[in-house]
């Protein structure tokens, strides 16, 4: 049976004073010292977050479209203050959300579509007065974790929290964002 497991940790919780983020878009690193996790670049790719994969970016073969200013090579978001998009040009945007699973997800080009459950406010960007006041980023008061892929060594996916039955190879990690110029990506 399936049981829910509220993780919470300290990383996320308590931020007693904080100060409004730089404007503008930005990335997204995980920073766990210690924790062996790859890299820190967090990136978009096929409808969910990632260490250890490059962005699923793409642009439209279309007249008059010039490609060669999106190239794609970085991950880079809007928003932060209650709800969370991907930087993009496509019409319409890219909303980022929390699966009924946990897992930090977005919706495909030109759709709305997200699962039943999925939850698009709750995101908090904010310069914390701790650590060399890192620009952070909680989901309802909570960090993020990374959880091994289970088909390719050295991947992670992000989540918000879990609903597993043994979420033990997660690692808790403090969501970072970095000022990023944008938009980087038609699509994502
Ligand atoms: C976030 O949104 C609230 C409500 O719209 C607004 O009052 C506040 O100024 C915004 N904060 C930032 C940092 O933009
Ligand atoms: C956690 O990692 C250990 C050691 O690699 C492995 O044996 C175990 O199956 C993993 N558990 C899950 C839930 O993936």
């Amino acid at each position: 049976m399936k049981s829910v497991i509220a993780f919470t940790t300290i990383l996320g919780a308590a931020v007693a004073q904080e100060i409004a983020p730089p404007a503008g878009s930005f990335v997204l690193g995980a920073w766990s010292p210690g924790s062996g996790l790859p890299g820190s670049k967090i990136n978009a790719n096929g409808g969910s977050f990632w260490l250890g994969k490059d962005p699923s970016s793409s642009c439209p073969a279309v007249e008059g479209l010039d490609c060669t200013a999106f190239p794609g090579t970085r991950t880079v978001l809007v928003g932060g203050n209650d709800t969370l998009s991907l930087d993009v040009a496509v019409p319409g945007g890219q909303q980022v959300y929390v699966g009924p699973n946990g897992a930090l997800g977005y919706t495909p080009p030109h759709s709305s579509y997200m699962p039943t459950g999925s939850v698009t406010t709750g995101f908090h960007r904010f310069r914390s007065q701790s650590g060399g006041a890192p620009v952070v980023m909680n989901f309802q008061g909570n960090s993020f974790l990374a959880c091994p892929d289970a088909t390719n060594s050295g991947v992670y996916q992000i989540f918000a929290h879990l609903v597993v039955t043994d979420g033990g190879n997660c690692t808790f990690f403090q969501m970072r964002t970095y000022t990023a110029e944008g938009i980087n990506a038609w699509q994502y």
